[in-house]
């Protein structure tokens, strides 16, 4: 029960790891917030939560949120809060990818990426962190960022980038929220079993003319063996939003089962 009787707030929290760490800090005892782009999947997920965990409805609050909108995340973070009370942690969780050779990579595919995973990010962030300073509350915020952005692959260069600046936001915020007892962390997973995996897959085996459903049997970390689960990077997340965590400052710490060693 890590997490007793706190509030935590997961961004694209519907389906995928959003989903499996909503599971986690519940699992942990918090209270949480999930939002989504979709009323319908938000509510859906709410649902599912409820169903597969032993809490009551009370501990889980639906909300839309667009991350890449300044007046949705207000609005988000602003009924949740009238809902539990105020917010302890905050998981960046919402993102997007675009999939495909660089030199044919349009503006536009990189503006999405930039505005949903780092933007997104950041101004969740901000909101977030201007009501605990106001309350002067002590909380944490966890990016789940990539090991994309540490090591690059193909065909992917926007997203990789812009996990790499949810790595150095992460290492950024933590500098500045120190002083306000807000704890900023990163998690860098891979390979978890979620509809993006299935997205690059299929990508992927378009190209190479495999089918996704092959293909993504292969996408798993070497020392593992297997896919990862989103829980279990819910369980990581849950651990850093803590108070066990207040060493581990703005870290970007790898989940991907070893495939990134550095
Ligand atoms: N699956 C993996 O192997 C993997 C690996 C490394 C990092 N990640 C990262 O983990 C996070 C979750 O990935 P996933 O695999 O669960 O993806 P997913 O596509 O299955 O789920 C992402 C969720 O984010 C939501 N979302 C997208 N844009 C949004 C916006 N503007 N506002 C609010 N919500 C929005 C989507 O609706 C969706 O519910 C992402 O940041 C992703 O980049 C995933």
């Amino acid at each position: 029960m890590m997490l007793k009787d706190k509030v935590i707030f997961v961004t694209g929290g519907a389906r995928g790891i959003g989903y499996g760490i909503a599971r986690a800090v519940l699992d942990a005892g918090a209270r949480v917030a999930i939002g989504d782009l979709d009323e319908q999947a938000v509510s859906d997920a709410r649902t599912s939560l409820i169903a597969e965990t032993p809490v009551t409805g009370d501990a889980v609050f639906a909300t839309v949120i667009d991350v890449t909108d300044e007046l949705s995340v207000e609005t988000a973070l602003s009924a949740t809060r009238s809902h539990f009370g105020f917010p302890d942690g905050l998981v960046n969780n919402a993102g997007t990818v675009r999939l495909g050779k660089d030199l044919e990579a349009s503006t536009k595919d990189w503006q999405v990426q930039m505005e949903v995973n780092v933007i997104g990010t950041h101004l969740c962030s901000r909101v977030f962190a201007k009501i605990l300073i106001d309350a002067d509350r002590a909380g944490a915020i966890v990016n789940i960022a990539s090991n994309c952005g540490k090591v690059g692959y193909p065909n992917m260069a926007g997203y990789n980038a812009s996990k790499a600046a949810v790595i150095n936001l992460t290492r950024s915020l933590s500098t500045e929220l120190s002083e306000h007892d807000i704890n900023v962390n990163a998690i860098c997973p891979g390979g978890v079993y979620t509809p993006m995996l299935m997205e690059v897959a299929e990508s992927i085996g378009a190209c190479i003319g495999q089918p996704a459903d092959e293909l993504i049997k292969t996408m798993v970390p070497a020392q593992l063996g297997r896919h990862i689960e989103p829980l279990e990077i819910g369980r990581v997340a849950a651990f850093l939003l803590s108070d066990h965590a207040g060493i581990i400052r703005g870290q970007s710490i790898n989940a991907d089962g070893g495939d990134t060693p550095y």
